[in-house]
């Protein structure tokens, strides 16, 4: 669809294609430039290649997007067999924990929200890790009471919370699985057992993250084989035998048993929590999926402990006092707007998320259309207010950029959104012995150092605060799209505290600026999270649009690209899906037999 801007100019097809090329140039000039922020870059110059996805995906069966193309092709493999969104959403879960070691998981954790055709509701289940009985409050404090050393909660054992994934896919297995789980386990198993094949871009990674795998023998033992070999084979002989006891024990075959033993006894040697304990005791949770509306469309996604949702539904609230079609798109008065939002959904979320079991989130002011009122009459057009006059707590910006997003839809009608992961890229960096499984870093996302300030001088609050059994608060935001009660899209992202604005950039640009997915995808992104006071603006800025905000008052700064959407839509009978060339692996597809 053809968009009308205010300078007359058009979205147009032309543009996209222009786009394509500009693109991967903004890629090498952004490279070769040292200004982006994060020194851990996630293309390379020496081996760029082109993604995996080469254009929008359609299906009229079904459709599947995930970051690893193997995974997409095993979920299409089990819509094929006649199984559900919900079987292919565990097998791909499973698989991803294979093929995509850095962010899919066994040893992390999660969120999926879904829509059941059958009952016509949707639902959602946390499988978030837990922080173990043995943590505490102050367990990264030094005995002064001042921070320690930053990397406890971050890697190796000690950084690491009580594992979700197996018993999530395990539960909505029990609830909506229409194939046996061994079925569902066996592409990972095979993968897992004789090896895929490394592709450049995740041959990039392992370079990139050389040294953290390098730490812990049993982690190199695995991911730095023979690995700059572009043809070498990724094998998980352990990984391939802990997914058999799982296929044949079910979620007992993680949380109990000889794993259980292991994860627990290594844990004990290493300095970590975990115990047999917190492993058997660990339970994921059926939660109500937050519910709102926005210009006649339903929206559906994740409650605490994410504090995704609420953000997206508070900022969609905002912006639906403008009528945003008449904006340009990423025009400095778009932005301006965007941004305005943007902090004061993110200084909330420093002040008031937290698990919902242990603090008493103020969900219903928060998501309420008269609040979002109040915010936008603060905000003036033409002006970017400081920060530091936005109340009220203090951002602690501790949030990796890594986790995973993948969505399904099947001929049935059911659709599933789900984002999990171990936190950073490659989790705490352990590999526990004999067992394949790769530990999360998840303690990082609670606030480590409540009322005390870490090294940047930022303070946590209360409500994200450690406490034994307590889920850490997430950014991580699945969430689906309705129409008259007819799925119109769903969506999510990797990115860390960046996944609540690309979520909600990614809503807008399809109902608002109603682009198709992949013009959707090559939008450019922005971020404010509020603290720090800093605009992100992906790969460039045109000098004009630069000069323009910097006129408003943003300090801007050129980031890397650390979202990836994934996205299906459903239009006129026909499902449309798009892999975001931000990490090349990722793809969606639709071959789905009737
Ligand atoms: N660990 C990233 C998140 O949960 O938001």
């Amino acid at each position: 669809m053809v968009k009308q801007t205010t300078n007359g100019q058009k979205m147009s097809r032309m543009n996209l294609q222009l786009r394509k090329f500009i693109f991967p140039f903004f890629l090498i000039v952004f490279f070769i430039s040292s200004s982006y922020i994060n020194s851990t870059p996630i293309y390379s110059l020496k081996n760029s290649y082109s993604p995996a996805q080469k254009g929008i995906s359609y299906g009229k069966n079904g459709m599947v997007t995930t970051q690893h193309f193997i995974a997409t092709e095993v979920g299409e493999k089990i819509l094929n067999k006649g199984g559900n969104a919900f079987d292919a959403s565990i097998a791909i879960g499973f698989t991803l924990a294979v093929v995509l070691p850095r962010a899919g998981n066994i040893g992390g954790g999660g969120f999926m929200v879904m829509f059941h055709d059958e009952t016509q509701k949707s639902y959602s289940i946390d499988y978030r890790e837990k922080a173990p009985k043995l943590s505490n409050r102050d367990m990264y404090l030094k005995d002064d009471g001042s921070f320690n050393d930053q990397k406890l909660s971050t890697f190796g054992y000690l950084s690491s919370g009580v594992p979700g994934t197996v018993a999530g896919l395990w539960e909505v297995h029990q609830k909506f699985g229409s194939l046996p789980w061994e079925d569902l386990l066996e592409d990972a198993i095979h993968y897992a057992e004789n090896g895929f094949q490394i592709s450049p871009y995740m041959s990039n990674v392992l370079r990139t993250y050389h040294e953290k795998l390098s730490y812990f023998e049993e982690t190199k033992k695995i991911f730095l084989a023979d690995y700059p070999d572009f043809k070498n084979n990724l094998i998980q002989k352990d990984l391939a035998n802990t997914l058999k006891t799982i296929s044949t024990n079910g979620r007992d075959g993680f949380y109990k048993g000889a794993i259980a033993q292991k994860i627990s006894s290594s844990m004990k040697k290493n300095g970590g929590l975990i115990s047999l304990h917190d492993l058997s005791n660990y339970e994921a949770i059926w939660r109500e999926p937050l519910k709102s509306d926005y210009r006649n469309l339903q929206i559906i996604t994740m409650g605490p402990p994410s504090s995704g949702g609420v953000h997206i539904i508070q900022m969609l609230n905002v912006l639906e006092n403008y009528d945003l079609s008449s904006f340009e798109h990423n025009s400095s008065k778009y932005i301006n707007l965007l941004a305005e939002t943007m902090k004061y959904a993110y200084a909330d979320r420093s002040e008031y998320l937290g698990d919902p079991d242990f603090y008493d989130v103020p969900l219903s002011k928060l998501t309420s259309k008269s609040y979002a009122n109040s915010i936008s009459q603060n905000i003036q057009f033409g002006i970017s207010v400081d920060s530091s006059d936005i109340n009220p707590g203090m951002y602690i910006d501790n949030e990796s950029s890594e986790t995973t997003h993948f969505s399904v839809a099947d001929k049935y009608g059911n659709v599933v959104s789900s984002t999990y992961t171990l936190n950073s890229t490659f989790g705490s960096g352990v590999v526990i012995e004999g067992t394949g499984i790769l530990m999360n870093n998840e303690m990082d996302d609670f606030s480590s150092a409540p009322g005390i300030p870490n090294q940047f001088g930022l303070l946590g609050a209360k409500a994200n605060e450690i406490a034994p059994y307590k889920r850490p608060l997430s950014s991580m935001t699945p969430t689906i799209v309705m129409k008259n009660n007819e799925l119109f899209f769903t969506t999510g992202s990797p990115g860390g505290a960046r996944i609540i604005s690309a979520v909600l950039q990614s809503i807008l640009n399809i109902v608002d600026f109603e682009m198709n997915l992949e013009e959707a995808t090559y939008a450019k992104r922005i971020h404010h999270q509020w603290q720090p006071d800093i605009l992100e603006v992906e790969f460039s800025i045109e000098d004009n649009l630069n000069k323009e905000l910097s006129n408003i008052g943003y300090e801007l700064k050129v980031s890397n690209p650390l979202t990836c959407i994934q996205t299906i839509m459903l239009k006129n009978g026909t499902f449309s899906g798009y892999g975001d060339f931000r990490r090349p692996d990722a793809f969606a597809s639709g071959n789905i037999n009737d």
